[in-house]
């Protein structure tokens, strides 16, 4: 097959059935749509390409740059697209946990500006979300940027409905089969879902769609947790028929479940999505009954989160698990927390080691004179190893709001340091009225 333009490979995706023996559900012909076979890699190809496509030539003469709120494959697809036609992207976005994500991004020269957030989409409820950034930047310098605004924008779900949705519909018809019972797929901007559910309702009224999160507190590349599901930009939660939390170490494994058992080398999200789809298939389908025909999103591929993995699972690295155990509740009430004006009146007598656990670019707007700053998945990583600090100095942990320096605190406490946590964290001693040392980037570059 011969094309003129990587564009023209947008879109068309394999739809791949998947066998029951292995996937274990005898009624269900589950099928994988495979979104990784778009060019850049993932299932935002689409969505960039459709909301780029009819402002391009505007963008090009006006000199614009665009902006996006994205840590991932929408700004990948924008940045590629965008560099073809000599336009940049300044992608914001809260802090970007997969290291390969953050360096393809540099590697194709994408202006990151990260946020101290860890929400992986805009959180309304912080005033440092990333659409208030993305406001603020534009209205500082007007005509410089274009936002196309993933999270709003409704040629986000047209892309899926004339594409995704379509194209699934059109493959199985072929086959004979008119209509889909089940959608699964995970929820980011919700435009996948939102628009690949709207197409096949038309032929089948009776859809049941899935929306696939992770678990509390939990992380999985992509998608919002339980506790992300603002009701913002394209999110209908109503929508759904149901919201299905995956822990991480659950999508791990169903991802290399995908790969050994399907072939299908995916990322996290589709395991995410294959993991959900198995736990409601099994329950829906148990016992007799007409078949069903259920499809599943497969985003991207494996390849980019091999760090993210290792991280959850350095057993399957050939390493042995070296996180080190929870502080339990007793660890944690027993840490001793500090006061701004306690820490200010330890810091002038006992020159205690202050640790800051915020990301880099908070670090660097404001935090207590003399902290160092080591970002808390780094510290975690550190810990792991032993505490690298000195002993004969007592140890603050410095945090965003006083939660996680409470559980450093509790982890330094169980091997013997003179730990503690200021409370409230950064925000508390900045209202106190204390003062806050900045580090400009230029001097972390020398
Ligand atoms: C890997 C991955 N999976 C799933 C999604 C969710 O897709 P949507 O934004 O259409 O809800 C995204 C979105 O960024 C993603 O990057």
């Amino acid at each position: 097959m011969r094309y003129d333009h990587i564009t023209d490979l947008i879109g068309n995706t394999p739809l791949l059935r998947l066998d029951p023996a292995v996937h274990g559900l005898p009624r269900v012909q589950l099928y994988a749509k495979l979104e990784f076979f778009n060019p850049f890699g993932s299932v935002k190809d689409r969505v960039a390409w459709g909301m780029l496509r009819d402002d391009l030539a505007g963008i090009v003469a006006g000199g614009r740059t665009l902006i996006e709120a994205s840590s991932g494959n929408t700004a990948k697809a924008l940045r590629i697209l965008g560099a073809l036609h000599g336009v940049g992207l300044r992608a914001v976005t809260n802090r970007i946990k997969v290291t390969e994500v953050r360096e393809l991004l540099q590697l194709f020269g994408t202006e990151i500006e990260e946020l101290p957030g860890l929400s992986e989409c805009p959180d309304p409820t912080t005033p440092n979300d990333v659409y208030s950034v993305i406001e603020a930047t534009m209205a500082r310098s007007p005509g410089t940027y274009q936002h196309l605004s993933q999270y709003t924008n409704e040629k986000n779900i047209e892309a899926h409905y004339h594409g995704t949705g379509r194209e699934i519909h059109e493959d199985l018809a072929r086959d004979g089969i008119g209509g889909v019972d089940y959608l699964i797929g995970g929820l980011g901007t919700t435009g996948s879902t939102r628009g690949t559910a709207t197409y096949l309702r038309k032929h089948n009224p009776e859809l049941r769609t899935i929306a696939v999160v992770s678990e509390r507190s939990d992380f999985v590349p992509g998608i919002r947790s339980e506790t992300e599901l603002w009701d913002v930009g394209l999110f209908r939660p109503d929508f759904y028929d149901r919201i299905v939390p995956v822990t991480a170490a659950r999508a791990v494994d169903a991802t290399v479940e995908l790969a050994t058992g399907h072939g299908v080398l995916a990322g996290p999200t589709s395991g995410a999505a294959y993991a959900a789809a198995r736990e409601v298939l099994a329950a829906e389908t148990a016992g007799d009954g007409p078949p069903v025909v259920a499809v599943f999103i497969v985003c991207d591929r494996l390849e980019p989160y091999l760090s993210y993995l290792r991280k959850r699972r350095p057993d399957l690295f050939g390493r042995t698990a070296a996180r080190v155990p929870a502080p339990t509740a007793a660890e944690l009430a027993a840490v001793p927390v500090l006061s701004p004006a306690q820490l200010a009146d330890l810091d002038a007598t006992a020159r205690p080691t202050i640790v800051d656990t915020r990301g880099a670019m908070a670090y660097r707007i404001g935090h207590v004179p003399g902290a160092v700053n080591i970002r808390d998945d780094q510290l975690d990583d550190m810990f792991a190893q032993g505490i690298p600090f000195s002993r004969s100095r007592p140890l603050v942990f410095v945090c965003p709001v006083g939660d996680a320096s409470t559980r450093f605190a509790a982890l330094a406490r169980r091997a013997g340091f003179d730990a503690m946590g200021l409370a409230g964290g950064v925000v508390a001693w900045r209202d106190a009225g204390r003062p806050l040392e900045s580090a400009p980037a230029a001097d972390l570059r020398g």
